[in-house]
């Protein structure tokens, strides 16, 4: 189904912007790698790169980079497009639709500014994971993908995202939202 859209569970993102974030940044050399892994049409990462643009400004670009990927190609191509509408927008505050999105009839494009900085891969989780990902990433975010996964293949498993932290160091986040679905969030720490 690929369901996705713009500030879901906007806590986990308020989190990662105001506090994880800003304490890797006392202790690491920038720019800070972030992975949306199963990112869908896009609104996980670009939604990561608005709520760093209004926290640091036009810096968050020299401090951040931001990748997505999926293993879906039809999905990936309307994230690199990044011309949203209707649903995409159900939980995105007014003001931020209105600073980054420039409506076009019914459609609403996303700022040059935003979808010019975040990049967008092809890749399997569950495939061999070499070369695939240009790794490591500081953060991985792995929300609501593994329910595509079927019970014998834990996240865990995934070569890819073993590949993709680098070491395989992991804080398991439970989506607060839907307790019973595995690993709302990966993050390497
Ligand atoms: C429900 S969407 C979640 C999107 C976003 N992470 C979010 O939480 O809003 C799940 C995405 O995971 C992708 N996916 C499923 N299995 C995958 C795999 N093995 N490798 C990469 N992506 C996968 C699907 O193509 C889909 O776009």
């Amino acid at each position: 189904m690929n369901e996705t859209y713009f500030f879901r569970e906007p806590e986990a993102l308020d989190w990662l912007t105001d506090t994880y974030l800003p304490r890797q940044l006392v202790n690491k050399q920038p720019p800070l790698r972030l992975l949306s892994a199963g990112c869908s049409s896009g609104e996980e990462p670009y939604s990561i790169a608005m709520a760093l643009l209004e926290r640091y400004g036009e810096r968050a670009k020299q401090l951040f980079q931001i990748t997505g990927g999926d293993v879906d190609h039809q999905v990936l191509n309307k994230a690199q497009a990044g011309v949203y509408g209707g649903m995409a927008f159900r939980a995105l505050p007014t003001a931020l639709k209105a600073r980054y999105f420039s409506p076009a009839g019914r459609s609403f494009p996303l700022v040059d500014a935003i979808r010019q900085w975040v990049t967008f891969r092809s890749f399997n989780l569950l495939g061999p994971g070499e070369h695939e990902l240009d790794g490591p990433f500081d953060v991985i975010l792995f929300r609501n993908v593994s329910i595509y996964f079927d019970e014998a293949t834990p996240a865990g498993d995934s070569a890819a995202l073993k590949t993709a932290t680098g070491a395989w160091r992991y804080c398991a986040m439970w989506s607060h939202r839907n307790p019973g679905q595995r690993l709302g969030c990966v993050i390497a720490c």
